[in-house]
């Protein structure tokens, strides 16, 4: 049991040094940082429901790497991730680790069209944690950052939200990092799949709405 665990401890913290190096140089909206918040959300969310910790450790850790933005395409992402989960041996640790985590991967970053629901509570959990990483104050700030990365205005009262939109419009879309609120984040709170990332979710959920209502009160002057 002892070495199991600490084979675990050293598989992801290869697969950290991993994650930090493929992650050089992203922009503060994906940068490790998401990852190690991903990482330690999913491992409470784990515990609090009763999940395999350590599977959704790895799977944050690696969640982000088989993504469009990082990896150029998915199916090289997805092949990258598998060619270095054999190479650390990860079903020598626990068989079918592999295969669970490019599962959980796999429908994480899948684009286009309606994206396939998660099979398994571990990938319903490391969803929920990276979806968590979207609101609430850290989620503001990485809206902020990504909008400042792509030269979007911070607000502009006469776009109004343009409301539902494909993936490649959000991408290429100049509009206001307020807009991304209506778009985006304010309806995450709807999509948690576990009990307790959804009361994670609604406290970042009324974070963001008293954040709003002063960001207006400060365009008009009246605060
Ligand atoms: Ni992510």
């Amino acid at each position: 049991m002892d070495e199991i665990n600490t084979n675990k401890s050293r598989l992801l913290a290869e697969a950290e040094a991993f994650v930090r190096a493929e992650l050089a140089g992203e922009s503060s909206d994906h940068d490790f940082g998401h990852i190690a918040r991903v990482r330690r959300l999913a491992e409470v969310i784990a515990r609090e429901e009763g999940a395999d910790a350590f599977l959704c450790a790895l799977a944050a850790l690696l969640h982000d790497i088989a993504d469009p933005k990082i990896a150029g395409d998915e199916e090289s992402g997805l092949t990258k991730v598998r060619a270095w989960l054999a190479a650390h041996g990860a079903d020598d640790i626990h068989a079918g680790t592999t295969e669970r985590v490019m599962e959980i991967i796999a429908t994480m970053s899948f684009r286009g069209g309606t994206r396939p629901p998660m099979t398994s509570p571990e990938g319903r959990i490391v969803q929920d944690a990276d979806r968590l990483d979207a609101i609430g104050a850290v989620g503001i700030a990485r809206a902020f950052a990504y909008g400042g990365a792509h030269s979007r205005p911070l607000y502009d009262a006469e776009v109004a939200s343009r409301g539902a939109m494909t993936y490649e419009e959000y991408r290429s879309g100049n509009t206001p990092t307020i807009n991304h609120f209506y778009e985006k984040l304010l309806l995450l709170k709807d999509r948690m799949n576990t009990p307790y990332a959804r009361r994670l979710a609604e406290e970042r959920h009324r974070f963001i709405e008293t954040f709003l209502a002063q960001f207006y009160a400060e365009q008009a002057g009246e605060a």
